[in-house]
């Protein structure tokens, strides 16, 4: 396994069970609606994962564009999504050939942490030439520097006592420590970022970006930020 889009691909634990898949995706796409400002909104989903929810996003949106490097879940998101006309799944490549200018709401949930500074880069310059001037960017479940794994642990166990799947998350835990993800963070690793240091990445990326009150998902210890074009 080479990096985390591979890894993404894989038969990974990073949901302990059926039910912390569905809750993690119901909850992502209940706070993506959140963002949409028109029933009109063309959206994108900026490697959405398996999406489980997009058809919820799809329904509060005028157009959704869900777009994932790991080929197999694009796969499996191809055969999903196929019945239903408001989705449209695509390659982050693909991205590059779409018309400018034509996104209202782009979200990327949760992946800037297993980019390369220089990725991140080159995905805030295909989405920024995506937005419209009115558009808007949502980063969600930015890493801080100084905030460790411990806390990713107390979060999902609390979500998961919440929701009752405790003993699975425990499970769960216990399998990713054991598994490739472990061996990742620690070879490739996290990228993490202070909200000076992100509003002044987005800044030279042609965006002015303010730090939303909540973290999409449910790690509050994450933060969210909501960019725009500076122009
Ligand atoms: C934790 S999942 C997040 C999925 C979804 N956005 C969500 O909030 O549930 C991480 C996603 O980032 C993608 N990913 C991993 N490494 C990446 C990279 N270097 N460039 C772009 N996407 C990457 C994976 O394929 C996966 O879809």
């Amino acid at each position: 396994m080479d990096d985390w889009i591979d890894y993404y691909d894989s038969t990974h634990t990073i949901y302990a069970s059926r039910l912390h898949r569905d809750l993690h995706f119901q909850l992502i796409a209940r706070d993506i609606i959140g963002y949409i400002s028109s029933p009109d909104a063309v959206v994108l989903d900026y490697a959405c994962g398996e999406a489980l929810f997009a058809a919820k996003v799809a329904e509060a949106c005028g157009k959704l564009y869900l777009a994932e490097p790991a080929p197999g879940v694009r796969g499996r998101l191809i055969a999903r999504f196929a019945p239903n006309t408001k989705i449209r799944v695509r390659s982050l490549e693909d991205l590059r050939k779409m018309q400018e200018k034509s996104i209202d709401l782009t979200v990327m949930n949760s992946v800037a942490q297993y980019m390369t500074a220089a990725e991140f880069d080159a995905a805030l310059g295909v989405i920024r030439r995506l937005l419209k001037p009115s558009g808007r960017l949502i980063l969600g479940d930015i890493l801080r520097p100084e905030v460790g794994m411990l806390r990713d642990v107390i979060a999902l166990l609390r979500f998961a006592a919440s929701h009752g799947f405790l003993k699975d998350a425990l499970i769960g835990l216990l399998s990713t420590a054991l598994s490739d993800y472990r061996q990742l963070r620690s070879r490739v690793g996290l990228q993490r970022y202070g909200e000076a240091e992100i509003t002044a990445k987005l800044a030279r990326a042609g965006f002015t970006a303010s730090r939303a009150p909540f973290n999409i998902g449910h790690n509050p210890w994450r933060m969210t930020f909501v960019a725009r074009h500076s122009f």
